[in-house]
């Protein structure tokens, strides 16, 4: 019997040690879960601007978010986002998180935003698996190659020339790597052939709460 009290003093001690431990954990959550929400809508929001270049717009961008769950008419299989973006309460542009699905190496996550009148703001590359040093100069960190799209809409150079200039479209390609840019010129033709269609409801609609 003696020789057993040490080892339920020492379970008993290590269960305390746990309990204290979880309650720090959920304490130092209970404080700072505003504080870390409110950083990742300052990150989101900081991370959505190269796609609206110099448009100024009111914060609050990610309480405008619409998931657009699949099966959808915008680029992609899984789900799309689109973030309404306000300036001074009036719409001024909506961005798209959509996916190229035809990519070299798999799945490319585009970023697009699109002006009222359908004028490309920007683009960026969220996410990819393309060759380093061949598809991979799509991010704007390895060449200027998505430079080439703001100002642009699908109606300049028109639904026919989005595209690529070896399919005969007015957009460059990059040396060796035409797979790559093919998809991505031809997922932000369809996003924005998408936006055309439906920008009435896009902005109509009530925004998606976060599953919590
Ligand atoms: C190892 C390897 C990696 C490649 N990576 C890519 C890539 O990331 N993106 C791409 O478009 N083409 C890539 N290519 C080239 C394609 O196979 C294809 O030849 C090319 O896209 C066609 O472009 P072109 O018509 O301009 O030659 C890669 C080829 C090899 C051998």
């Amino acid at each position: 019997m003696t020789g057993r009290l040490p080892i339920l003093k020492s379970g008993a001690t290590l269960a305390a040690i746990a309990a204290i431990c979880t309650s720090l954990v959920a304490l130092t959550y209970h404080y700072t879960a505003d504080r870390i929400a409110a950083n990742d809508k300052a990150l989101l929001e900081q991370s959505l601007q190269p796609a609206l270049s110099d448009l100024f717009f009111d914060s609050g961008v990610s309480e405008s978010r619409l998931v657009v769950a699949p099966p959808h008419e915008l680029p992609g299989d899984d789900e799309a986002l689109i973030y309404r973006i306000y300036a001074q309460g009036k719409p001024v542009a909506a961005l798209f998180v959509v996916t190229a699905k035809d990519g070299f190496a798999g799945p490319i996550r585009i970023l697009l935003g699109v002006d009222m009148q359908g004028v490309v703001t920007g683009i960026r590359i969220l996410q990819h698996r393309e060759t380093p040093g061949l598809g991979d100069k799509i991010v704007s960190r390895r060449s200027d190659w998505v430079h080439q799209f703001p100002g642009h809409s699908i109606h300049d150079p028109g639904v026919e020339d989005w595209a690529i200039r070896r399919d005969g479209g007015q957009f460059d390609q990059l040396t060796g790597a035409s797979v790559t840019p093919r998809a991505v010129v031809k997922a932000m033709r369809d996003t924005l052939l998408y936006f055309e269609a439906h920008q009435e409801e896009i902005f109509a609609a009530p925004a998606t709460e976060d599953a919590t």
